[in-house]
């Protein structure tokens, strides 16, 4: 069974954007800083400016486990909330390759974030997997034909519960929704947990205790 994970052209690729992503601490900080709370409309877009140079990936443990969940899924379609420089994105890729082909579907309101992605991405041998969308989630996601088994939700949080209701009538039945640093952004993330946590509204979850909190729904 192949693990192109472990390919030389994506080690080499991930082990310089996990470097360079750990050298912005500060950067980090002062981002969160200024944009903590409400986040929405066009300051979504002035918080994407100012991080355009910020990598903010999910931590590398969190990066094997989309692997292992979009391979145990076989996954063949998977949608990304926010791509900013791809790391996430080609752990997806990866499994899909592994999973024998498919489509990641990621979205990125930097359009800069959007091309060093895709270069990224080119780089490490998954360009032909991936089909980069640069804009609003809300406009760029529309319409896509599902069914989605696995949806990734890494963008600005305050978004992740109106994301899932936009997209949920294309969620394949059994597909994986992973939401990333629920727990660093506990309070823009309460009506999202609630939301996946009422087994009412079609979704069992699991909080999974990696880096910044991650939750895991499967869709009922
Ligand atoms: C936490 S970073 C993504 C990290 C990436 N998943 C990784 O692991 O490398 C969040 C990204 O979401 C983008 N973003 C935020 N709101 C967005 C929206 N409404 N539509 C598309 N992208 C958005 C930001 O520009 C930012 O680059």
């Amino acid at each position: 069974m192949p693990a192109t994970l472990l390919d030389d052209a994506a080690r080499t690729v991930l082990n310089r954007l996990f470097s360079a992503a750990a050298q912005e601490g500060p950067a980090l900080l002062a981002l969160r800083d200024r944009f903590s709370g409400e986040v929405d409309g066009s300051l979504a877009a002035a918080a994407a400016e100012a991080a355009a140079e910020i990598y903010m990936p999910v931590a590398p443990e969190v990066g094997r486990l989309l692997y292992l969940l979009a391979r145990a899924r076989n996954a063949a379609l998977v949608v990304e909330f926010g791509t900013s420089f791809g790391i996430s994105t080609i752990h997806l890729a990866a499994a899909l390759r592994d999973n024998g082909g498919g489509r990641v579907v990621t979205t990125e309101l930097s359009a800069t974030k959007a091309a060093a992605a895709r270069a990224n991405l080119a780089e490490a041998g998954f360009g032909d997997l991936v089909d980069v969308r640069v804009g609003d989630a809300f406009e760029t996601l529309r319409d896509l034909p599902g069914p989605i088994d696995l949806l990734l939700l890494d963008g600005w949080n305050q978004l992740y519960l109106p994301l899932l209701r936009a997209l949920e009538p294309t969620l394949a039945s059994g597909a994986l929704v992973i939401a990333d640093d629920v727990t660093l952004f506990a309070e823009e993330n309460r009506d999202y947990l609630e939301y996946v946590h009422d087994p009412a509204n079609g979704y069992l979850n699991c909080a999974v205790p990696l880096d910044d909190g991650v939750d895991l729904a499967i869709r009922l």
